[in-house]
């Protein structure tokens, strides 16, 4: 806590590798540490939510040479698709850190430094194994059947000179941390494994620094050697904070995280290298590190090099992204693997969301718009049935919060749609269309309507941590006002005041024919693929030779005419001169951003030996080139110096 009162909730993604488009897997952990983060925020923290890329290291130094890019250009390219994946599924972080980012390559040289000055780290010589695409160093007892015991891929045998973390010598202070702080790693099976597998066999030295490759920190001291992985990435949980800067401040505020929320292959690095590299640097470990399982997608965990990703941006545009994030929540326990598939998804999508909840919210709607015109009568009587429904309803909350608070959120979700299935079975209990028939039961009917909007609010509030899309579309159709809206009055009953009214609204999950969807949905997922792979390499990147640059002719052309084409809004019809004395006519999709009169008179650059097509009824002769400038932004190329007919080259 501090002056304004407010209990600090800091809790971080791990730091995803922009050596690729990410997919579902990672929204999953992405998902789940925003669903945290706005519980925590809901519930009057002050939350602190961090996530970022981790971006140093071999294989993406390869990538970006293949590319014949720069590394730099490389993850600029991959991060800037990352942060566009969160914006899409509203993932709430407060800070975004990239281990390229300036303050944090400086604080991580200081630590480094540090840890050496005092004797944590020393130089030595590194002989092993290593695996480039796990990053991972490994001795040959670790190898299995001569294999990274990771990933299972061929492992390269290397000496060179390095810098180590003596992790040897915080094996008691470890062994420590798991036996008095068993909450500290969950779950449970997760802690006995690293105690039991790791820790207690004896900790090998780290090493810490490479000089076989350059894409990493320099070590200020021994500039030939750069600080990668390990010293790096664990330490942005601490940077992203301003430690190390002039600027401590948030470092300050919300160290220590409370959750590091991470996926089971990197639970090693978080709990047994993180917590010695903050004991070394004496500074308080993390509340809690969290495991969780895998996506699976047909029988193995979903990676690129198997070719079987899920591209959560295809899913998320088809179905929103609140559908999305309810599966993931409520499909996979916490900390065991879960199946990926369409069918699942959309059979969720039906049973939970178009069914259960979005059912429930239009058929109330609907009744009290034909019983009352949409506002419920002041009067109204109490029934029976009723406690039951109440009692349950005023108790979702608690059940939920039992099971949020320990990131249980298939389980809290689970609790919440039992009071949705509650609240559905109220109505076919009531039998509002019968109680409508005789004017005598107009108060009994009102009471109804009245619970029933009640419930909806409750859920409405409970429901909005997982769905924020959501929530707000059914307190809008519900006409609750914000001050019965808190996360606290979920817990309470009859805020809703008198003469409220209801808004018809849209579906708020329109039931889906599952046979039908599979089948576009699987086509579309092929396609977005196959356009990845080939939009896959940041522009400019594929490599093509002169010859194959010498098949494009590019010539300098003057507008001499131009109109819009009736049958298409896009286009535009352009009468060019080339030079060759013969007009020629191309069609151009850029009437959104020129009117013929901005282009006549004007020189462009036109490709001159592009097959012609038939564009809206509009034969076009070659195309003209034009940039994309910004996301809504195109800009023809002008070259009204130069003479119509020259070639370019
Ligand atoms: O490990 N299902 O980055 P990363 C669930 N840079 N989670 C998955 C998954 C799947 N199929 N695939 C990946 C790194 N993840 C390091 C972390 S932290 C200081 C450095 C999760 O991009 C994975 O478990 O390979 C991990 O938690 C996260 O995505 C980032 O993986
Ligand atoms: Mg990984």
């Amino acid at each position: 806590m501090d002056n304004t009162g407010k209990k600090k909730f800091y809790i971080t993604t791990p730091i995803y590798y922009p050596s690729d488009n990410l997919h579902i897997g990672h929204a999953y952990c992405s998902v789940m540490a925003d669903t945290m983060a706005r519980y925590k925020r809901i519930q009057g923290y002050d939350v602190m939510f961090l996530t970022g890329t981790d971006e140093h290291g071999q294989k993406i130094e390869e990538k970006a040479k293949a590319a014949g890019i720069t590394p730099k250009q490389y993850v600029d390219h991959v991060v800037a698709g990352i942060k566009e994946l969160w914006k899409l599924m509203d993932i709430s972080y407060d800070k975004f850190i990239r281990t390229t980012d300036d303050y944090h390559e400086k604080a991580v040289q200081k630590i480094f430094k540090q840890l050496y000055d005092q004797g944590d780290i020393y130089k030595g010589a590194y002989e092993g194994w290593y695996c480039t695409p796990c990053e991972s160093f490994w001795t040959e007892t670790q190898l299995v059947d001569g294999k990274c015991p990771d990933c299972g891929r061929e492992v390269k045998r290397t000496s060179e000179e390095a810098y180590f973390f003596r992790l040897s010598k915080y094996q008691d202070r470890l062994i420590q941390l798991f036996e008095e702080h068993p909450e500290f790693l969950e779950p449970a099976s997760r802690r006995n494994e690293m105690l039991n597998n790791f820790i207690k066999p004896g900790l090998e030295d780290l090493c810490v620094s490479r000089t076989s490759f350059t894409w990493g920190v320099p070590v200020t001291f021994d500039p030939k050697h750069i600080v990668y992985v390990w010293v790096d990435a664990l330490s942005n949980y601490i940077t992203a904070l301003g430690y190390g800067s002039e600027d401590d401040s948030l470092y300050q505020k919300y160290w220590p995280a409370d959750i590091h929320l991470v996926g089971k292959e990197i639970v090693r690095f978080h709990t047994i290298i993180w917590p010695a590299m903050l004991m070394a640097l004496n500074l308080p470990l993390p509340k809690k590190v969290l495991g969780h399982g895998w996506l699976i997608l047909e029988g193995g965990k979903m990676s690129k090099s198997k070719g079987n990703v899920v591209d959560p941006v295809v899913l998320c545009e088809r179905y929103g992204v609140d559908a999305i994030r309810y599966f993931l929540l409520r499909d996979i326990p916490f900390g065991s693997d879960g199946t990926f598939s369409n069918e699942a998804l959309i059979t969720r999508i039906n049973s939970d969301l178009a069914n259960d909840l979005g059912n429930l919210v239009s058929r109330t709607v609907a009744m009290i718009h034909k019983y009352f015109g949409g506002t419920i009568p002041a009067e109204r009587t109490a029934g029976e049935v009723d406690d039951d429904l109440i009692a349950l309803a005023t108790a979702t909350k608690a059940k939920v919060e039992a099971y949020a608070d320990e990131m249980q959120f298939s389980s809290a979700l689970a609790e919440l749609w039992a009071l949705i299935s509650r609240t559905n079975k109220y109505i076919d209990e009531t039998a509002p269309w019968v109680l409508a028939k005789d004017e005598a039961n107009r108060a009994r009917l009102a009471a109804v309507m009245y619970n029933l909007c009640e419930a909806i609010r409750i859920i409405s509030i409970l429901v909005s941590p997982f769905l924020p899309h959501t929530a707000p579309k059914i307190q809008q159709q519900l006409g609750a006002p914000a001050d019965v809206l808190t996360w606290e009055q979920s817990g309470e009953w009859g805020l809703l005041p008198e003469g409220f009214s209801v808004q018809k609204g849209e579906i708020i999950f329109p039931r889906i024919d599952i046979a039908k969807e599979l089948a576009e949905l699987e086509a579309q997922q092929k396609a977005a693929r196959e356009a990845k792979e080939q939009a896959r390499q940041p522009e400019g990147i594929a490599q093509i030779s002169i010859d194959d640059f010498a098949k494009v002719e590019l010539r300098v052309a003057e507008v001499k005419d131009c109109e819009p084409v009736k049958r298409a809004k896009k286009l535009l019809k352009l009468t060019l001169d080339d030079g060759s004395g013969t007009p020629r006519t191309v069609a151009s999709g850029i009437a959104q951003w020129y009117r013929p009169e901005d282009l006549i008179g004007h020189k462009v650059v036109l490709v001159a030996n592009l097959k012609p097509a038939v564009l809206c009824g509009v034969e076009s002769q070659g195309m003209i080139l034009a940039a994309d400038c910004a996301k809504e932004d195109v800009k023809v190329l002008f070259v009204d110096n130069m003479p119509a007919g020259a070639k370019i080259r």
